[in-house]
């Protein structure tokens, strides 16, 4: 994957932007109307979509591109490209009432110009046979075309808590408390108080980043919508895991801790239902909620006492190492500490649940991570983060070959793919008899592997108590 590749994000080569894809498909559509099947033209464009196809997949099992609302997303993250620029081929598919494309591994590129071909000849007319028996029936059987229709879908809307629920790590409860009552306070109006900031970066990197049950409570899947408060405590934490991973020194970790803290103060000055609004915002919703930043970096700058970087994150974290994103700063590439904190606040936001949407796996938050690599995240960022926290990380719960159910509680660095365990039983309690997956048998093969994580059912296994009985 993308995050062993060492290259810095200005490496050129070929675009995984997902609006190239896009661009390709409807410039090959184009051409299979227009010219006879053979032109060399055709060819051409087909094997620069192959191309570009196979570069996605080489990064994940499959190629998620959904656009909504004229935004472009990537497995359900937006790109955040140009929307000007893009606008022509998002449009040309949109019309088609396509704005859904998902390309899956073994894809063949005779499915590539089946698909193509099919969009030319495609009708959005209500027939009763499904797009995707229309594809089969072409040998199609690897992408997936779709219209996301706006539906009232309030009827599957899911109430999430808005904060972790059950026992919480003591340190990793006091900070939330703490981080509340901060961005309560700012929210009312009143001024940010740099010492109680000060206070809880202490409580933070002292307390919280040296408990392995807080840790586990920030890194597995969050089954809760959290606000803005708890989001900014784990991005703070993850942050600090990527600066320890990459060798800051104490003095710059407590900058990018504080940082992280409050690289979201901005939205205390944005109405609540536009934060929480549940789906796609409206053109004038989504102005107000990027100018998150700016109003961040103001609050910031005016506050006597905290850390020169703590603005500059505030106002960076949604621009890429492209120089794209917002707010427009022109072609400024953001701050190291900022490009650390857009790789924590993405896999802090999908990891944790939303209204529509249940929370995102680990090992595929990394690989959602690993395509953004490059585009629109620093690829050497990624990959100590995937690095530092691994694909099942602390406080995960999964499922092995032996059909065991347990909970990560420690990492085997040499072997990250095989942790340490904590298995669960069949009522879902635990901690029970602790396992090395990383044990093998007398002909040096693995006992188990990892199949892959499990979501909870019900409330989450009590990790304050896995821990305590196995620190690891
Ligand atoms: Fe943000």
């Amino acid at each position: 994957m993308s995050a062993s590749t060492p290259a810095p994000s200005t490496t050129p080569g070929p675009s995984l932007d997902p609006v190239n894809v896009l661009k390709a498909f409807a410039s090959l559509r184009r051409l299979l109307g227009t010219y006879p099947s053979g032109h060399p033209m055709i060819a051409q464009k087909l094997h620069e979509l192959d191309e570009l196809v196979r570069l996605h997949l080489r990064r994940g099992p499959a190629l998620e591109i959904d656009v909504i609302d004229g935004d472009v997303r990537l497995d359900g993250v937006s790109f955040g490209g140009d929307r000007q620029a893009n606008a022509q081929a998002v449009r040309e598919l949109s019309d088609l009432g396509i704005d859904s494309i998902h390309i899956r591994e073994g894809v063949e590129i005779e499915e590539l110009r089946a698909t193509a071909e099919f969009l030319w000849q495609f009708k959005d007319t209500a027939s009763g046979d499904s797009l995707e028996s229309q594809l089969a029936r072409r040998g199609v059987h690897h992408i997936s075309l779709a219209r996301l229709v706006r539906l009232d879908t309030r009827w599957r809307s899911h109430q999430w808590p808005d904060a972790p629920t059950g026992p919480l790590d003591p340190a990793y409860a006091e900070s939330l408390a703490l981080a509340e009552q901060t961005f309560d306070t700012v929210a009312s109006g009143r001024k940010l108080d740099a010492m109680t900031v000060r206070g809880l970066v202490e409580l933070l990197i002292y307390r919280v980043a040296r408990s392995n049950a807080a840790l586990g409570q920030i890194l597995a899947v969050k089954q809760y919508e959290n606000l803005t408060y708890c989001h900014s405590v784990n991005v703070s934490m993850l942050s600090l895991l990527i600066g320890k991973q990459i060798g800051l020194d104490d003095g710059a970790i407590a900058s990018l801790v504080e940082a992280a803290l409050l690289h979201d103060i901005g939205k205390t000055k944005i109405p609540l239902d536009v934060v929480k609004k549940p789906g796609a915002l409206e053109k004038r919703e989504r102005k107000m909620m990027e100018a998150h930043t700016t109003f961040g970096a103001e609050i910031l700058v005016q506050t006597e006492g905290l850390r020169p970087m703590t603005p500059i994150v505030a106002l960076e974290h949604h621009r890429s190492v492209k120089g794209t994103g917002y707010p427009d700063l022109g072609d400024a590439i953001p701050h190291i500490m900022s490009q650390i904190v857009s790789v924590a606040d993405i896999y802090e936001a999908i990891t944790g649940a939303r209204t529509y949407q249940a929370p995102t796996l680990p090992e595929r938050a990394c690989l959602v991570l690993a395509r953004l690599a490059g585009e629109k995240l620093n690829s050497a960022i990624v990959k100590a983060f995937v690095n530092a926290i691994t694909f099942f990380p602390l406080g995960s719960m999964v499922r092995t070959t032996l059909d065991e159910v347990a909970v990560v509680v420690g990492i085997n660095p040499c072997d990250p793919l095989h942790p340490q365990l904590a298995l669960v039983d069949e009522a879902g309690t635990g901690p029970g008899t602790r396992i090395d997956s990383s044990a093998r048998d007398a002909s040096g093969a693995y006992l188990r592997h990892i199949v892959e994580t499990v979501l909870p059912q019900g409330n989450s296994p009590d990790m304050t108590s896995f821990f305590a009985a196995a620190p690891a």
